[in-house]
Order: structure tokens, then sequence, then C-alpha cells
């Protein structure tokens, strides 16, 4: 059981991230033109999407994702291994990312590079990170749920809080080089988001290397892939078996909020997130 590394006030897992590195990724990492950058709050669907951008890249052929792991396919710029990583890659980079805004290189502001941003309900991410924290030693235990609300609330949770993540990131939304996708919208409809990252990307895909775009990024195919599933995370991070590929649903809060927490939550996101049109979160 760790307890948090506070970087400029943002709460990093302890094991796999350095104030070091994160002061280099952070404040000195070049993003360049080519890059496209994963960006999301964790546990918004980051490997899913990771997966579909790497099959679009070989037009649906599984070989790459079925043998480098997500990690080295796309580093993780704030990490230890991941920015070590990255700073030797040479040409165009995928790139993945939890950084709040205000940590993010000041290199991709004046930069071409692509960014895609994920949303996903925060109920769920709470359910979803509740469930994948607790068997890891990358956080403090909470021992239930209701614990790990409160802190979630509070932003004490692995980067900090949702609300900021997205309000600060939401402020690029209208830029050409920034595509914002939600959770919601990948699970009702993959192939048109497929297409939307296609479109964003400039790439095209066959009709027959669409399905295969579709069928090896699914829930399914992704559980069954240890290049994709953290099967092959070290031990010492995992304490209990650790699961990324847990349920892969819409609304799963509703099976583990009670009434009372439901409507604090529906409070709290109505007060923090007042500033944006209705319409912009799938799942309100
Ligand atoms: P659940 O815990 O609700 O199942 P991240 O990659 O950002 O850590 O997000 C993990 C969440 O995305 C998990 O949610 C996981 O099941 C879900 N996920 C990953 N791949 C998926 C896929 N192919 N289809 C649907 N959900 C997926």
């Amino acid at each position: 059981m760790s307890d948090y590394l506070w970087f400029e006030g943002i709460p990093f897992p302890a094991i796999g991230y350095g104030k070091e590195i994160l002061q280099e990724a952070c404040h000195k990492f070049v993003i360049r033109d080519e890059d496209t950058v994963m960006l999301t709050y964790p546990k918004s669907g980051t490997n899913w999407l990771v997966q579909m951008v790497c099959l679009i890249q070989t037009k649906g052929n599984p070989k790459w994702v079925q043998s480098v792991p997500v990690w080295d396919r796309s580093p993780w710029l704030e990490t230890e291994v991941g920015y070590k990583t990255l700073i030797n890659k040479e040409g165009p980079r995928l790139i993945s990312s939890h950084l709040p805004f205000h940590l993010f290189p000041k290199s991709f502001f004046s930069s071409k590079a692509k960014v895609i941003y994920i949303i996903r309900n925060p109920r769920d991410i709470l359910v979803s990170s509740y469930f994948f924290f607790y068997k890891t030693n990358l956080v403090k235990n909470p021992e239930s749920l209701g614990t790990y609300f409160e802190w979630f609330l509070k932003g004490n949770v692995p980067y900090g809080s949702w609300f900021e993540h997205i309000c600060a990131w939401l402020s690029m939304r209208e830029r050409d080089n920034f595509l914002l996708l939600s959770y919601e919208d990948m699970k009702k409809d993959t192939k048109s988001t497929i297409m939307k990252i296609c479109d964003f990307l400039g790439k095209k895909l066959e009709p027959d290397e669409m399905d295969m775009v579709v069928k090896h990024s699914s829930f399914e195919a992704m559980k069954e892939n240890n290049m994709s599933n953290f099967s092959l995370i070290p031990e010492d991070v995992i304490t209990n078996g650790l699961v990324l590929l847990r349920k892969g649903t819409t609304g799963d809060w509703k099976n583990h909020f009670t009434v009372a927490q439901a409507e604090v939550f529906d409070k709290v996101f109505q007060e923090k997130m007042a500033g944006f049109p209705t319409g912009l979160f799938p799942w309100e």
C-alpha cells in the first residue's frame, strides 16, 4: 500500500513515477508536430482508444497489437519507463497521457500534434477506478467504495480531480488538432467513432479493414490479448490480481452507488460543470 507522490499539487501513484521524470516530462519534453497523443482522465477508455489507433495504423492487421504491449506501442509520457522510451523514439509517435492541462508540456500548444481526448461518465470512472486501484499497490487502499467516493469528489485520487481535468482540457475542444470523443459514443456506435478517428488522423479504411479494427479492439479480443489486458504488469504493482478489462459497460455506477451517493454526485456535477452546454456530456 503506497501513499501518493505529490507533484505540483497533483497526486500521482508512488510506483512507476518519480519527481525528476515528472519535472522533465511536464516542463521539458518536446512534442513534435507529427505526434498523436491519447489524453484521458484515468479509466475513461484510454487503452481501448490506443488499440483502435494502432489498428487503424495497421489497417486492421492485428500482428502489432498481438505482439507488442500497449505501453510500448503508445508509451505513457509521465511514467519513468514511458518517458525514457519516448525520448529515444524516432518518427511519428503515439503517446499516452493522463496529465492535467496545466502540467502538459507547453511545446504541445504551439505544435500541430494531434490530441484525442475521451470523456466518460465520471460515476462510471469512479467505480472503474475503485475496482482497478484497490487491487494495486499504486494507491492507498480505500477499503470501501464509500471511502473512494469521498476521495474522488475531493480529487484525492490519482491525477487529481476529474472535474478540473475535464474543465481545463475541454477549453481546447474547438481546436483543429483536438478530437473530443466519449466512451459512451464509442460503445453506442463503435464504427462511427473509428471513422471520426480516421478522419482526424487523415487515414482511410476499406470496409473489410474497418471490420478488422472493430474485431480486434472489441472488449472480448482485448481481454484475451496479453498485450492489451495488463496481465504482463509486474507482480510488485499488483497485490490481488489486476483486471483492466473489467465490465466494459456504461451505467455500472447504478449497481454500486447508494441513492444518497447518487444525489450528492448529481449536485456536485451540476455545480462544477454548469458552464458547459447541455448535450456535451452524453450520459447526462
Ligand atoms: P470498466 O472498469 O468499467 O470495465 P482505461 O483504459 O482508461 O484504464 O479504462 C479502463 C476502462 O475501459 C475499463 O472500464 C475497461 O473495461 C474499459 N475498456 C477497455 N477496453 C474496452 C473495450 N474494448 N470495450 C469496452 N470497454 C473497454
